[in-house]
Protein backbone atom coordinates (compact mmCIF):
# COMPACT_ATOMS: atom_id res chain seq x y z
CA UNK A 1 0.00 0.00 0.00
CA UNK A 2 1.35 3.40 -0.54
CA UNK A 3 2.60 5.44 2.40
CA UNK A 4 -0.59 8.01 2.84
CA UNK A 5 1.81 10.11 4.95
CA UNK A 6 4.05 11.03 1.81
CA UNK A 7 0.53 11.31 -0.68
CA UNK A 8 -0.57 13.74 1.67
CA UNK A 9 2.23 15.65 1.87
CA UNK A 10 3.10 15.73 -2.03
CA UNK A 11 -0.17 16.96 -3.01
CA UNK A 12 -2.60 18.44 -0.47
CA UNK A 13 -2.51 22.06 0.71
CA UNK A 14 -4.06 22.05 4.15
CA UNK A 15 -6.25 24.60 5.19
CA UNK A 16 -5.32 27.26 8.46
CA UNK A 17 -1.77 25.52 8.32
CA UNK A 18 1.32 26.83 7.94
CA UNK A 19 2.67 24.30 5.60
CA UNK A 20 6.43 24.21 5.87
CA UNK A 21 5.57 22.69 9.86
CA UNK A 22 3.26 20.10 8.15
CA UNK A 23 5.68 18.69 5.89
CA UNK A 24 8.63 18.18 8.36
CA UNK A 25 6.76 16.89 10.80
CA UNK A 26 5.17 13.18 11.13
CA UNK A 27 1.95 13.60 10.35
CA UNK A 28 -1.13 11.67 11.74
CA UNK A 29 -3.44 9.83 8.75
CA UNK A 30 -7.18 9.25 10.50
CA UNK A 31 -8.99 5.73 8.81
CA UNK A 32 -11.76 5.36 11.08
CA UNK A 33 -13.87 6.25 13.69
CA UNK A 34 -16.45 4.32 16.09
CA UNK A 35 -18.73 6.44 18.34
CA UNK A 36 -16.49 9.08 19.85
CA UNK A 37 -13.50 7.35 18.85
CA UNK A 38 -11.03 8.33 16.05
CA UNK A 39 -8.52 4.76 14.34
CA UNK A 40 -5.54 6.11 12.87
CA UNK A 41 -4.11 3.90 9.80
CA UNK A 42 -1.55 2.22 12.63
CA UNK A 43 -4.72 1.26 14.57
CA UNK A 44 -4.38 3.52 16.84
CA UNK A 45 -7.42 4.54 18.91
CA UNK A 46 -7.96 8.72 20.19
CA UNK A 47 -10.79 10.35 21.41
CA UNK A 48 -12.39 12.89 19.12
CA UNK A 49 -11.89 15.74 21.89
CA UNK A 50 -13.22 18.51 19.19
CA UNK A 51 -15.96 16.38 17.32
CA UNK A 52 -13.57 16.63 14.00
CA UNK A 53 -14.05 20.17 13.67
CA UNK A 54 -17.39 20.88 15.85
CA UNK A 55 -19.20 18.64 13.66
CA UNK A 56 -19.52 15.30 14.98
CA UNK A 57 -22.97 15.10 17.05
CA UNK A 58 -24.13 11.05 17.72
CA UNK A 59 -20.58 9.63 17.08
CA UNK A 60 -19.03 8.32 14.66
CA UNK A 61 -21.05 5.17 12.22
CA UNK A 62 -23.80 6.04 14.12
CA UNK A 63 -26.27 3.24 13.12
CA UNK A 64 -29.21 5.29 12.27
CA UNK A 65 -27.32 7.96 10.24
CA UNK A 66 -25.21 5.34 7.86
CA UNK A 67 -28.85 3.76 7.42
CA UNK A 68 -29.91 6.47 6.24
CA UNK A 69 -27.56 7.78 3.64
CA UNK A 70 -27.44 3.78 2.24
CA UNK A 71 -31.69 3.83 1.74
CA UNK A 72 -31.02 7.09 0.07
CA UNK A 73 -28.15 6.10 -2.15
CA UNK A 74 -30.39 3.31 -3.75
CA UNK A 75 -32.90 6.72 -5.20
CA UNK A 76 -30.95 9.36 -5.48
CA UNK A 77 -27.55 10.68 -4.75
CA UNK A 78 -27.88 14.64 -6.24
CA UNK A 79 -30.75 16.16 -7.86
CA UNK A 80 -30.95 19.80 -7.91
CA UNK A 81 -32.83 22.36 -6.06
CA UNK A 82 -32.96 24.48 -9.61
CA UNK A 83 -35.93 24.52 -10.88
CA UNK A 84 -36.85 20.98 -9.31
CA UNK A 85 -37.58 19.37 -5.80
CA UNK A 86 -36.64 16.21 -4.02
CA UNK A 87 -37.67 14.62 -1.14
CA UNK A 88 -35.33 14.63 1.64
CA UNK A 89 -34.69 18.57 1.15
CA UNK A 90 -38.56 19.22 1.55
CA UNK A 91 -38.77 16.59 4.64
CA UNK A 92 -35.95 18.09 6.20
CA UNK A 93 -37.35 21.69 5.82
CA UNK A 94 -40.00 21.14 8.21
CA UNK A 95 -38.09 19.83 10.58
CA UNK A 96 -35.75 22.16 10.96
CA UNK A 97 -38.38 24.68 11.07
CA UNK A 98 -40.02 22.85 13.96
CA UNK A 99 -37.26 22.98 15.80
CA UNK A 100 -35.84 26.92 14.97
CA UNK A 101 -36.66 29.65 16.79
CA UNK A 102 -40.03 31.01 16.83
CA UNK A 103 -41.02 32.83 13.67
CA UNK A 104 -38.14 31.54 11.22
CA UNK A 105 -40.54 29.81 8.19
CA UNK A 106 -38.58 29.19 5.68
CA UNK A 107 -35.36 27.24 4.39
CA UNK A 108 -32.28 28.36 1.71
CA UNK A 109 -29.98 25.22 1.61
CA UNK A 110 -26.37 25.37 0.76
CA UNK A 111 -22.90 23.73 1.78
CA UNK A 112 -20.83 25.15 4.58
CA UNK A 113 -20.87 27.72 7.32
CA UNK A 114 -19.49 30.41 4.69
CA UNK A 115 -22.17 29.90 2.54
CA UNK A 116 -24.99 30.07 5.06
CA UNK A 117 -23.76 33.18 6.21
CA UNK A 118 -22.87 34.57 2.63
CA UNK A 119 -26.30 33.61 2.40
CA UNK A 120 -27.60 35.23 4.88
CA UNK A 121 -25.64 38.66 4.15
CA UNK A 122 -27.31 38.98 1.23
CA UNK A 123 -30.64 38.30 1.79
CA UNK A 124 -30.62 41.02 4.24
CA UNK A 125 -29.24 43.60 1.71
CA UNK A 126 -31.20 42.81 -0.92
CA UNK A 127 -34.19 42.67 1.51
CA UNK A 128 -33.70 46.28 2.65
CA UNK A 129 -33.71 46.98 -0.91
CA UNK A 130 -37.20 45.73 -1.73
CA UNK A 131 -38.68 47.49 0.86
CA UNK A 132 -37.41 50.79 -0.31
CA UNK A 133 -34.66 51.70 1.92
CA UNK A 134 -31.95 51.95 -0.60
CA UNK A 135 -29.43 53.55 2.03
CA UNK A 136 -29.82 50.47 4.32
CA UNK A 137 -26.60 48.75 3.05
CA UNK A 138 -24.12 48.37 5.70
CA UNK A 139 -23.50 45.63 8.44
CA UNK A 140 -23.10 45.98 11.88
CA UNK A 141 -20.77 42.92 13.31
CA UNK A 142 -19.21 42.05 17.21
CA UNK A 143 -14.98 42.47 17.86
CA UNK A 144 -13.56 39.31 17.92
CA UNK A 145 -16.47 37.62 14.96
CA UNK A 146 -15.81 35.18 13.24
CA UNK A 147 -17.69 34.06 10.17
CA UNK A 148 -16.10 31.83 7.97
CA UNK A 149 -13.59 32.13 5.21
CA UNK A 150 -15.47 33.63 2.01
CA UNK A 151 -15.02 37.22 1.41
CA UNK A 152 -18.29 38.31 2.65
CA UNK A 153 -17.61 36.29 5.82
CA UNK A 154 -14.44 37.88 6.47
CA UNK A 155 -15.91 41.31 5.85
CA UNK A 156 -18.07 40.82 8.56
CA UNK A 157 -15.07 39.42 10.54
CA UNK A 158 -12.72 40.65 13.22
CA UNK A 159 -9.93 38.02 14.06
CA UNK A 160 -6.99 40.02 12.61
CA UNK A 161 -4.81 37.27 12.60
CA UNK A 162 -7.18 35.86 9.69
CA UNK A 163 -8.85 38.56 8.38
CA UNK A 164 -6.41 41.76 8.27
CA UNK A 165 -4.49 40.74 5.04
CA UNK A 166 -7.45 40.92 2.99
CA UNK A 167 -8.69 44.39 3.96
CA UNK A 168 -8.46 45.57 0.36
CA UNK A 169 -10.89 43.28 -0.90
CA UNK A 170 -13.36 43.49 1.85
CA UNK A 171 -16.47 45.68 2.24
CA UNK A 172 -16.50 47.62 5.39
CA UNK A 173 -18.62 46.93 8.68
CA UNK A 174 -18.90 48.44 11.72
CA UNK A 175 -17.89 46.76 14.75
CA UNK A 176 -19.05 46.80 18.34
CA UNK A 177 -17.74 45.39 21.10
CA UNK A 178 -19.81 42.58 23.32
CA UNK A 179 -19.42 44.01 26.59
CA UNK A 180 -21.30 47.74 26.03
CA UNK A 181 -24.65 46.97 24.93
CA UNK A 182 -24.57 51.27 24.97
CA UNK A 183 -21.57 51.43 22.01
CA UNK A 184 -24.18 49.30 19.96
CA UNK A 185 -27.47 51.56 20.61
CA UNK A 186 -25.23 55.13 20.17
CA UNK A 187 -24.51 52.94 16.76
CA UNK A 188 -27.98 52.14 15.53
CA UNK A 189 -29.18 55.55 16.86
CA UNK A 190 -26.74 57.50 14.36
CA UNK A 191 -26.44 55.55 11.78
CA UNK A 192 -29.32 52.83 11.58
CA UNK A 193 -30.47 54.32 8.08
CA UNK A 194 -27.22 52.83 6.49
CA UNK A 195 -27.73 49.70 8.58
CA UNK A 196 -28.98 46.70 6.66
CA UNK A 197 -27.87 43.95 9.47
CA UNK A 198 -25.94 42.86 12.29
CA UNK A 199 -24.60 39.87 12.68
CA UNK A 200 -23.96 37.78 15.59
CA UNK A 201 -22.59 34.39 17.27
CA UNK A 202 -25.22 33.84 19.49
CA UNK A 203 -23.96 33.27 23.04
CA UNK A 204 -20.43 32.46 22.53
CA UNK A 205 -17.62 33.69 20.01
CA UNK A 206 -16.23 30.00 19.31
CA UNK A 207 -13.33 30.83 17.36
CA UNK A 208 -12.02 34.10 19.15
CA UNK A 209 -11.29 31.23 21.73
CA UNK A 210 -14.92 30.40 23.12
CA UNK A 211 -15.70 33.94 24.67
CA UNK A 212 -18.86 33.76 26.36
CA UNK A 213 -21.45 36.77 25.54
CA UNK A 214 -22.40 39.22 28.67
CA UNK A 215 -25.89 38.02 30.24
CA UNK A 216 -28.87 40.00 28.30
CA UNK A 217 -26.20 41.13 25.35
CA UNK A 218 -28.53 39.14 23.17
CA UNK A 219 -31.93 40.13 24.28
CA UNK A 220 -30.98 43.78 24.45
CA UNK A 221 -29.48 43.21 20.86
CA UNK A 222 -32.99 41.76 19.77
CA UNK A 223 -34.73 44.36 20.71
CA UNK A 224 -32.79 47.75 19.49
CA UNK A 225 -32.44 45.38 15.78
CA UNK A 226 -35.98 45.61 16.04
CA UNK A 227 -36.20 49.41 17.28
CA UNK A 228 -34.11 50.54 13.81
CA UNK A 229 -35.03 47.86 11.40
CA UNK A 230 -32.28 46.13 11.24
CA UNK A 231 -32.23 42.55 10.37
CA UNK A 232 -30.64 40.61 13.19
CA UNK A 233 -28.84 37.19 11.74
CA UNK A 234 -27.56 35.17 14.02
CA UNK A 235 -24.92 32.78 13.46
CA UNK A 236 -25.34 29.39 14.85
CA UNK A 237 -23.13 27.30 12.38
CA UNK A 238 -20.86 26.14 15.54
CA UNK A 239 -23.48 26.46 18.64
CA UNK A 240 -26.54 25.05 16.59
CA UNK A 241 -27.59 21.47 17.55
CA UNK A 242 -27.12 21.21 21.11
CA UNK A 243 -23.58 22.62 21.81
CA UNK A 244 -24.29 24.86 24.39
CA UNK A 245 -26.99 22.70 25.69
CA UNK A 246 -29.82 23.72 23.99
CA UNK A 247 -30.99 23.30 20.10
CA UNK A 248 -30.00 26.56 19.11
CA UNK A 249 -28.29 29.54 21.18
CA UNK A 250 -30.78 31.90 20.06
CA UNK A 251 -34.25 30.22 20.52
CA UNK A 252 -35.39 32.66 23.53
CA UNK A 253 -35.14 36.02 21.02
CA UNK A 254 -36.47 35.21 17.87
CA UNK A 255 -33.27 36.46 15.33
CA UNK A 256 -34.57 37.32 11.51
CA UNK A 257 -32.32 34.80 9.88
CA UNK A 258 -30.38 31.74 11.18
CA UNK A 259 -27.20 30.64 9.82
CA UNK A 260 -26.74 26.73 10.55
CA UNK A 261 -24.10 24.02 9.57
CA UNK A 262 -21.84 21.73 11.05
CA UNK A 263 -23.43 19.56 12.65
CA UNK A 264 -26.85 19.54 11.31
CA UNK A 265 -25.62 15.98 9.58
CA UNK A 266 -24.47 14.51 12.96
CA UNK A 267 -21.00 15.60 11.22
CA UNK A 268 -21.29 13.24 8.20
CA UNK A 269 -21.64 15.17 5.02
CA UNK A 270 -21.47 19.07 3.90
CA UNK A 271 -24.58 20.84 4.13
CA UNK A 272 -26.00 24.30 5.45
CA UNK A 273 -29.09 26.25 5.76
CA UNK A 274 -29.95 29.83 6.15
CA UNK A 275 -33.38 30.25 7.74
CA UNK A 276 -35.50 33.25 7.63
CA UNK A 277 -39.15 34.95 8.79
CA UNK A 278 -42.10 34.84 6.63
CA UNK A 279 -41.91 38.99 6.67
CA UNK A 280 -38.19 38.49 5.05
CA UNK A 281 -39.36 36.29 2.50
CA UNK A 282 -42.36 37.68 1.04
CA UNK A 283 -40.70 40.81 0.29
CA UNK A 284 -38.57 38.52 -2.36
CA UNK A 285 -41.97 37.37 -4.17
CA UNK A 286 -43.21 39.40 -7.55
CA UNK A 287 -41.24 39.91 -10.40
CA UNK A 288 -38.16 38.93 -11.82
CA UNK A 289 -36.07 41.27 -10.42
CA UNK A 290 -37.02 40.43 -6.66
CA UNK A 291 -35.73 36.93 -7.20
CA UNK A 292 -32.50 35.83 -4.68
CA UNK A 293 -30.32 35.08 -7.48
CA UNK A 294 -27.69 32.56 -5.47
CA UNK A 295 -27.42 29.30 -5.48
CA UNK A 296 -24.82 26.70 -5.19
CA UNK A 297 -24.22 23.30 -6.97
CA UNK A 298 -25.38 20.87 -4.28
CA UNK A 299 -27.63 22.94 -2.42
CA UNK A 300 -30.27 20.54 -1.00
CA UNK A 301 -27.87 17.27 -1.56
CA UNK A 302 -30.58 14.31 -0.84
CA UNK A 303 -27.77 12.47 0.56
CA UNK A 304 -26.90 15.26 3.09
CA UNK A 305 -30.35 16.07 3.82
CA UNK A 306 -31.03 12.18 4.58
CA UNK A 307 -28.45 12.02 6.60
CA UNK A 308 -29.62 15.61 8.53
CA UNK A 309 -33.10 14.27 8.84
CA UNK A 310 -31.86 10.99 10.45
CA UNK A 311 -29.36 13.19 12.81
CA UNK A 312 -32.23 15.21 14.29
CA UNK A 313 -34.65 12.02 14.39
CA UNK A 314 -31.96 10.77 16.90
CA UNK A 315 -32.09 13.41 19.28
CA UNK A 316 -35.53 12.74 19.41
CA UNK A 317 -35.60 9.42 19.85
CA UNK A 318 -32.50 9.26 21.85
CA UNK A 319 -33.69 12.46 24.03
CA UNK A 320 -30.17 14.00 23.62
CA UNK A 321 -30.94 17.21 25.18
CA UNK A 322 -32.12 15.85 28.18
CA UNK A 323 -29.21 13.45 28.33
CA UNK A 324 -26.62 16.58 27.73
CA UNK A 325 -27.86 18.51 30.67
CA UNK A 326 -26.38 15.92 33.34
CA UNK A 327 -22.96 15.52 31.04
CA UNK A 328 -22.85 18.99 31.03
CA UNK A 329 -22.95 19.94 34.69
CA UNK A 330 -20.39 16.65 35.27
CA UNK A 331 -18.14 18.36 32.39
CA UNK A 332 -18.10 21.77 35.03
CA UNK A 333 -17.44 19.65 38.21
CA UNK A 334 -14.57 18.36 36.13
CA UNK A 335 -13.42 21.50 34.65
CA UNK A 336 -13.62 23.26 38.28
CA UNK A 337 -10.86 21.27 39.53
CA UNK A 338 -8.41 22.65 37.35
CA UNK A 339 -9.06 26.54 37.22
CA UNK A 340 -6.90 27.25 39.96
CA UNK A 341 -3.75 25.65 38.21
CA UNK A 342 -1.11 28.14 37.46
CA UNK A 343 -1.05 27.05 33.90
CA UNK A 344 -4.40 28.36 33.48
CA UNK A 345 -5.72 32.18 33.29
CA UNK A 346 -9.35 30.70 32.53
CA UNK A 347 -11.43 28.06 31.55
CA UNK A 348 -14.77 29.12 29.48
CA UNK A 349 -17.44 26.97 29.21
CA UNK A 350 -21.04 27.14 27.83
CA UNK A 351 -22.76 23.26 27.53
CA UNK A 352 -20.64 21.40 25.80
CA UNK A 353 -18.52 24.37 23.88
CA UNK A 354 -15.16 24.91 26.53
CA UNK A 355 -11.87 27.18 26.07
CA UNK A 356 -9.42 26.49 28.13
CA UNK A 357 -7.22 29.60 28.35
CA UNK A 358 -3.08 28.91 28.75
CA UNK A 359 -1.24 31.30 31.47
CA UNK A 360 1.56 31.86 28.44
CA UNK A 361 1.57 33.84 25.39
CA UNK A 362 4.55 31.29 24.45
CA UNK A 363 3.94 31.15 20.41
CA UNK A 364 3.32 27.79 19.50
CA UNK A 365 2.32 26.02 22.98
CA UNK A 366 -1.25 25.34 21.73
CA UNK A 367 0.32 22.84 19.27
CA UNK A 368 2.74 21.14 22.02
CA UNK A 369 -0.23 20.53 24.42
CA UNK A 370 -2.05 19.01 21.25
CA UNK A 371 0.77 16.74 20.42
CA UNK A 372 0.85 15.25 24.22
CA UNK A 373 -2.61 14.86 24.24
CA UNK A 374 -2.28 12.44 21.19
CA UNK A 375 0.35 10.53 22.50
CA UNK A 376 -1.89 10.16 25.91
CA UNK A 377 -5.14 9.25 23.34
CA UNK A 378 -7.02 12.24 22.61
CA UNK A 379 -6.90 14.04 19.97
CA UNK A 380 -7.78 18.10 20.48
CA UNK A 381 -7.40 21.11 18.36
CA UNK A 382 -5.99 25.14 19.72
CA UNK A 383 -7.17 28.27 19.03
CA UNK A 384 -4.02 29.95 19.40
CA UNK A 385 -3.27 29.63 23.16
CA UNK A 386 -7.05 28.49 24.55
CA UNK A 387 -7.37 24.94 23.99
CA UNK A 388 -10.90 23.58 22.81
CA UNK A 389 -12.78 21.10 24.14
CA UNK A 390 -16.16 19.64 22.24
CA UNK A 391 -16.74 16.40 22.21
CA UNK A 392 -19.60 14.62 20.76
CA UNK A 393 -22.71 15.25 22.47
CA UNK A 394 -23.01 11.39 22.65
CA UNK A 395 -19.72 10.99 24.98
CA UNK A 396 -20.23 8.76 28.17
CA UNK A 397 -19.33 10.79 31.49
CA UNK A 398 -16.57 7.71 32.00
CA UNK A 399 -15.13 9.35 28.56
CA UNK A 400 -15.81 12.56 29.20
CA UNK A 401 -13.40 12.12 32.91
CA UNK A 402 -10.60 11.01 30.77
CA UNK A 403 -11.07 13.71 28.22
CA UNK A 404 -10.59 16.25 30.90
CA UNK A 405 -7.93 14.66 32.12
CA UNK A 406 -5.94 13.58 29.58
CA UNK A 407 -6.13 17.56 28.65
CA UNK A 408 -4.91 19.10 31.61
CA UNK A 409 -2.38 16.53 32.11
CA UNK A 410 -1.09 17.29 28.60
CA UNK A 411 -1.23 21.04 29.73
CA UNK A 412 0.85 20.54 32.83
CA UNK A 413 3.16 18.40 30.35
CA UNK A 414 3.73 20.71 27.63
CA UNK A 415 4.26 23.60 30.43
CA UNK A 416 6.72 22.59 32.70
CA UNK A 417 6.78 25.39 35.15
C1 LIG B 1 -19.72 30.76 13.93
C2 LIG B 1 -19.18 30.22 12.65
N1 LIG B 1 -19.66 30.68 11.48
C3 LIG B 1 -19.22 30.21 10.30
C4 LIG B 1 -18.23 29.26 10.24
C5 LIG B 1 -17.73 28.78 8.92
O1 LIG B 1 -18.19 27.51 8.66
P1 LIG B 1 -17.52 26.62 7.50
O2 LIG B 1 -16.14 26.31 7.97
O3 LIG B 1 -18.40 25.43 7.41
O4 LIG B 1 -17.53 27.46 6.28
C6 LIG B 1 -17.69 28.75 11.43
C7 LIG B 1 -16.63 27.75 11.40
O5 LIG B 1 -15.99 27.43 12.37
C8 LIG B 1 -18.16 29.26 12.66
O6 LIG B 1 -17.66 28.83 13.84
Amino acid sequence: MKNLNNLDKQYIWHPFTQMKDWLKDKQLIIEKGKGIYLYDDKGNEYIDGVSSLWVTVHGHQKKEIDQAIKKQLKKISHSTLLGLGNEPSAILAEKLIKIAPAGLKKVFYSDSGSTAVEIALKIAFQYQKLRGKKSKTKFITLENAYHGDTIGSVSVGGIDLFHELYKPMLFKSFKVPVDNILKLEQLLKAKHQTIAAMIVEPMVQAAAGMLIMPKGFLESARKLCKKYNVILICDEVAAGFGRTGKMFASENISPDIICVAKGITGGYLPLAATLTTEKIFDAFIGDKSKTFFHGHTYTGNPLSCAAAIANLDIFEKENTLEKLKAKIEFLREKLDKYKNLKQIKEIRQLGFMVGIELNSEKAGLGREVILEARKRGVIIRPLGNVIVLMPPLSISLKELQKLVKITFESIQAAMRM
